[in-house]
């Protein structure tokens, strides 16, 4: 009998494992596709009108992005601990994966391909590290030059997204799917 039920709890566990990889593989697609297009438009904004500009142009432009990406069953946004838009602030389990992402980082660990997720009964819960990059210093960074801060605190008066080095963690792409 006691063989029995584990083979069923067993089995059961296999058919959720199986269920998180496909919800994983769909999530890992739908952060692939904010992440492209967030940074298509970074880059282009920098290029054609530079950084100051460009930060008007993020103000406007990524929240516009997450909600239309946001259209289906998926919510698509990012969160970080050291927040600029306060709309992107972490929730609980957001706050701990994060933190324990920055800490495998500063042992070491390499952030791509860094991934939480949480399955419950009716939803299902993806996080993927985004590490900063040398563009990101531009306006995330130690020394931004006095007209990228002076744009910043207009528009983010609260702004603690700054201070960030190469390598480090800057945050993260989080996202939800209702399950029925
Ligand atoms: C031109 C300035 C600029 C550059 C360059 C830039 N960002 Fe941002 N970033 C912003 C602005 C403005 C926001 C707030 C936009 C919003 O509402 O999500 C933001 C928000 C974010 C957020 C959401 C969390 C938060 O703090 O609100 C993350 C994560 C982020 N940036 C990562 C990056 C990464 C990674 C790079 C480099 C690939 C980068 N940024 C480059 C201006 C910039």
């Amino acid at each position: 009998m006691r063989y029995l039920m584990m083979a069923v709890a067993l089995s059961a566990g296999s058919v959720q494992a199986a269920e998180v990889d496909v919800l994983t593989a769909e999530a890992r697609q739908q952060a692939q596709a904010l992440g492209q297009s967030l940074m298509k438009t970074l880059k282009q904004g920098i290029k054609s009108s530079g950084p100051v500009e460009a930060i008007g142009l993020c103000n406007v432009q990524a929240p516009a992005i997450a909600s239309q990406l946001s259209q289906g069953e998926w919510q698509v946004g990012r969160t970080a601990l050291k927040i600029r838009n306060p709309g992107n602030a972490p929730d609980e389990w957001e706050t701990e994966t994060l933190k324990s992402f920055d800490a495998r980082i500063k042992a070491g660990e390499s952030p791509q391909m860094m991934e939480a997720t949480l399955l419950s009964d009716n939803e299902f819960r993806y996080m993927k590290a985004i590490p900063t990059k040398p563009l990101c210093v531009t306006c995330h960074g130690a020394e931004l030059t006095e007209p990228v801060k002076a744009r910043l605190s207009e528009l983010y008066p609260d702004d603690a997204a700054t201070g960030f080095n190469v390598g480090e963690l800057r945050g993260a792409f989080t996202l939800t799917k209702t399950l029925q």
